[in-house]
């Protein structure tokens, strides 16, 4: 299933704009602190994720979008014109691999964009960024992103413990990887590195 999807996915890259069969992820602006707010406002949300605070506020969405670090790659998961969420990487410091993490608004769940958005991004990381791996990670008591990372297939590396700035606790994690896929296709297309 993923090498279908990346190879969709691989067609659709656009710029800094990534689409997919029913997403576009796209840059944030301060515009859309209002939307972030009201979607991510949620203990569900905020509780599974490390840095959204609880409650969550458009003042705080506001800062969030305000303080993305230069190196940081955030972008809108947009279905239909509309932010259902948000998706990105933290490349490491080594610049070999980055960190990729996912939230969407409660009512969006379980329709497979996570899955969907999670892929367009990590091809995205392997044909554009070259990273070598990818890395991602989820507490131990969120089973949807279990799942997610496991659709993605990614692989068990260890556990640590990882600040949860909503729960103001360190709470127990399971981390994975992905590394680069060494096919033709994905060594031979396109620019090795974006603008
Ligand atoms: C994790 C999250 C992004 C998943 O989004 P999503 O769009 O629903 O994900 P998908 O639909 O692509 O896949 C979810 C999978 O988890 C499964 N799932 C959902 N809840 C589950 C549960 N309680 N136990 C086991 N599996 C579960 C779904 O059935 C689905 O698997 P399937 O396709 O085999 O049926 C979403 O739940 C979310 O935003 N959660 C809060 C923030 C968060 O956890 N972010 C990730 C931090 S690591």
């Amino acid at each position: 299933m993923v090498g279908r999807l990346w190879h969709l996915v691989m067609k659709r890259m656009q710029g800094s704009e990534i689409r997919t069969r029913r997403l576009r992820l796209r840059e944030l602006t301060q515009a859309d602190a209002r939307r972030i707010a009201e979607i991510g406002a949620d203990w569900d949300i905020a509780s599974m994720t490390s840095r959204m605070p609880y409650p969550y506020s458009e003042a705080a969405a506001d800062q969030w979008i305000n303080g993305i670090h230069d190196k940081e790659v955030v972008r809108g998961i947009a279905l239909d014109g509309q932010l259902i969420g948000v998706t990105g990487y933290l490349p490491d410091e080594d610049g070999q691999s980055a960190e990729i993490g996912y939230w969407l608004g409660k009512s969006y769940w379980g329709q497979g964009y996570a899955t969907e958005a999670a892929a367009a991004l990590i091809a995205y990381c392997f044909r554009r960024e070259r990273f070598s791996h990818v890395t991602c990670g989820h507490y131990i008591d969120n089973p949807a992103s279990e799942r997610v990372i496991a659709k993605l297939g990614f692989t068990p590396i260890g556990r640590n413990r990882c600040w949860c700035e909503a729960r103001n606790a360190e709470v127990d994690a399971l981390r994975y990887e992905l590394k680069r896929p060494q096919t033709a296709w994905l060594r031979f297309q396109g620019p090795s590195r974006a603008a």
